[in-house]
């Protein structure tokens, strides 16, 4: 029987680092307001040219020097990502013509903040039934150009950030590493709660200069409401990990959830009795990247060696759909 484990981790985010005090110019919104309620400081946002793929080569390119293989080594690309380069096709068949893979198989996912946990969990699919031997998993998104940056889209328009991560999945027939347990929920009865209504097929044209005058194209959540379901969910979903592993919360070594909200994170943490030291939170210097917040996270604690050979690592997500997960690996 196969085995996935993750054998490279990068990450990439623009160089435009904008502040709290920036945003100010722009909407009525303050430093103070921002930090209290979310945590976020700063994030990097893209420049006029810069594409989803493109930040998902930069990351893959990193990807792949730790694991040590070259972009021929790839047998499948994953893409997690809300955006593509162009409204269609997806980013994943832009990044494989940007890595030179002509034929290697390119798949989108577009599961939203939970895009890296589906993403991850159909790789493990992919490599335990031995279809692919190295996949290429990518968690990138441009989110500023798609904000309302006026004081109407304030709540919305300070919380996210752009940005890459990546890793290399491949097979092992070691029994006691790699990828444990992936578990994936749903529940579109919320899809409204957090969503961009506009442009849509519902419409003929799909969009009007009319519709760009509202404010209807611009995302939108109910942040109370989105609030409440993910400090239930994402203990939920951690729980059933550990449920289906036999192990405890106090067998995880390492918690790398979603960076959705300072806020968010501690209730989870709280909740779940996880001390703060084992929690990975960076969400101070990049805000929400949504599909990429965890490869990101994941790559940075690599990087500062808070993840060790052997440890526990327990990824879990929530987000629009509304849809959630968790994998659970042994490194
Ligand atoms: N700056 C200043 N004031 C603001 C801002 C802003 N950026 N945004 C909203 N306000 C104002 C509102 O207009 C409102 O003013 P009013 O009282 O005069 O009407 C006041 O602040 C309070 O607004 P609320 O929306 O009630 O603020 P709340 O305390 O709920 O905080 C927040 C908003 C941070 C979004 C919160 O609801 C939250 O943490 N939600 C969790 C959801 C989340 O963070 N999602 C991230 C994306 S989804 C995901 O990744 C899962």
């Amino acid at each position: 029987m196969l085995n996935s484990k993750i054998i490279g981790v990068g990450h990439y985010v623009p160089e435009r680092v904008i502040t709290n005090h920036d945003l100010e110019q722009w909407m009525d919104t303050s430093d103070e307001w921002i930090r209290e309620r979310t945590g976020i400081i700063t994030r990097h946002w893209v420049k006029e040219g810069d594409t989803v793929s493109g930040l998902g080569l930069e990351a893959a390119k990193k990807a792949l020097d730790h694991a040590g293989l070259k972009a021929e080594d790839i047998d499948f690309i994953i893409f997690a990502s809300m955006a593509s380069d162009h409204d269609f096709p997806g980013a994943g068949c832009f990044l494989q013509e940007k890595m030179g893979l002509p034929g290697v198989p390119s798949m989108d996912i577009r599961n939203a903040c939970t895009g890296f946990i589906y993403a991850l969990s159909t790789a493990d699919k992919f490599i335990k039934t031995g279809t692919y031997k190295n996949i290429l998993v990518v968690g990138a998104e441009i989110q500023s150009t798609g904000l309302d940056l006026s004081t109407r889209g304030r709540d919305m328009a300070v919380l996210f950030g752009d940005g890459a991560g990546a890793v290399v999945v491949t097979a092992t027939e070691e029994k006691d590493k790699g990828i444990l347990t992936t578990h994936l929920h749903a529940d579109g009865r919320f899809a409204k709660k957090l969503w961009c209504e506009w442009p849509s097929v519902t419409h003929h044209p799909r969009i009007t200069k009319e519709m760009c005058e509202t404010d209807r194209i611009y995302p939108k959540m109910e942040g109370r409401f989105v609030f409440k379901y993910a400090v239930t969910y994402f203990p939920q979903v951690v729980q059933e990990a550990l449920e289906a592993t036999g192990y405890s919360v106090e067998d995880i070594d390492l918690f790398i959830p979603h960076q959705a909200n300072q806020r968010i994170t501690e209730a989870v943490a709280q909740r779940l009795g996880l001390p703060w030291e084992k929690v990975v939170s960076n969400i101070h210097k990049y805000g929400n990247t949504t599909a990429a917040s965890i490869p990101i996270a994941m790559s940075e604690a690599f990087q500062e060696g808070r993840i060790k050979d052997g440890d526990l690592v327990c990824l879990a997500a929530f987000g629009a759909g509304f849809t959630w997960g968790s994998v659970l690996m042994r490194w």
